[in-house]
C-alpha cells in the first residue's frame, strides 16, 4: 500500500469560501456535500479554466458507443472512481495502468483543482473527468462498458435522518450493475462501521453482485497496491479503521 503525501489543504471540513462552484450547492441528485471550499491558487484557477474543459466529459450529450474512444491513448478497459477527493488514488491507478482509461467524478472544485495539478505534473493521458454527481454520470454511461467502479470513503452521513443521502442505495447499485461488464467489480472503502454494514446489507439484496471475500484479511486489509487517500489517512489519525469490500458482478439481473 502506498500513502498519499501530507497536504495542509486537507479535505473539506475546513470551511472557507472563495473558489468557484460547479453547478449548485447541496441537496441535488445524490450529491449533498459542498462543491466549493478554499479560494483556488492562481495556477489552480488556470487549470480549471484551461485544462478541465479539455478533460471534462459532456454528459449532457449522447455517450459514445464505446467508452474507450473517449481517451487520447489506446485503452483496453474503462474504470470509474466516484468522489475522488484530492485524486491521489485515481492518479496512482492511472499511472500504474496506462492501458486502462479512468473516469473520475468529483463535484468538489478544490478536489478537481488538485487532480488537474497532478495530471499536468505527470502528463497523465488516461483520465477523463466529470465535475458533478456520479448518479448523473452513471445514467449516461452505456450498459456493460466499465470494468470496475471504486467508491473510496464516500461521505459518511452517520445520522439516521441523512441516510437517504448515502451514495449506496438500491437505485445507484442498479445503475452500477447496468454499466459494469460481466465480472466487473465494485470496490468500496469506508471507515464508518455503520455505513459498511449498510453497504453489505444492500449488496446482499442485490442479485447482480457477490462479495468476493474469503477470509477476514480480505476486508480488514487494503487490496494489493492500494493507494491510501487523504481522507483514509485522516480516518487513521482519528483512530477509525477502514473496511475494504470487493463485489463482483454476476450474470443475475433483477
Ligand atoms: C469523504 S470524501 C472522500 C474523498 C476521497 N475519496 C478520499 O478518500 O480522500 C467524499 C467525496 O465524495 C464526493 N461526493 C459526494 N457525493 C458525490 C456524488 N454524488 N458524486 C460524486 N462525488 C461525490 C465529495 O465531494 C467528496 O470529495
Amino acid at each position: 500500500m502506498t500513502t498519499a503525501p501530507a497536504d495542509p489543504d486537507d479535505h473539506h471540513d475546513d470551511a472557507s469560501d472563495g473558489a468557484p462552484a460547479f453547478g449548485h450547492d447541496a441537496g441535488q441528485g445524490s450529491f449533498f456535500g459542498r462543491r466549493k471550499g478554499h479560494k483556488l491558487r492562481s495556477h489552480q484557477a488556470d487549470l480549471i479554466a484551461g485544462l478541465l474543459p479539455r478533460l471534462a466529459l459532456d454528459i449532457a450529450g449522447a455517450p459514445p458507443a464505446d467508452l474507450r474512444s473517449l481517451f487520447a491513448v489506446p485503452v483496453d478497459d474503462v474504470r470509474l472512481e466516484i468522489g475522488f477527493g484530492g485524486g491521489e488514488h485515481l492518479v496512482a491507478e492511472a499511472l500504474a495502468h496506462p492501458r486502462t482509461g479512468f473516469i473520475g467524478c468529483e463535484p468538489y472544485v478544490n478536489g478537481m483543482a488538485k487532480i488537474l495539478s497532478q495530471i499536468e505534473a505527470h502528463d497523465v493521458r488516461n483520465i477523463r473527468l466529470v465535475a458533478g454527481d456520479a448518479a448523473e454520470l452513471l445514467a449516461w454511461v452505456p450498459p456493460q462498458s466499465m470494468a470496475r467502479i471504486d467508491l473510496i470513503h464516500p461521505d459518511p452521513w452517520p445520522k439516521r435522518r441523512h441516510w437517504k443521502r448515502r451514495f449506496v442505495q438500491d437505485a445507484t447499485l442498479a445503475a452500477m450493475a447496468r454499466v459494469l461488464k460481466p465480472s466487473g467489480e465494485f470496490r468500496f472503502v469506508c471507515d464508518i462501521d455503520d455505513y459498511v454494514a449498510w453497504t453489505l446489507w444492500h449488496l446482499s439484496r442485490a442479485p447482480e453482485f457477490i462479495w468476493t471475500a474469503e477470509r477476514a484479511d480480505d476486508w480488514r486489509q487494503p487490496w494489493p497496491n492500494y493507494t491510501m487517500t487523504r481522507y483514509g489517512r485522516k480516518a487513521e489519525r482519528e483512530g477509525r479503521k477502514a473496511t475494504y469490500l470487493i463485489f463482483r458482478k454476476t450474470a443475475e439481473t433483477r
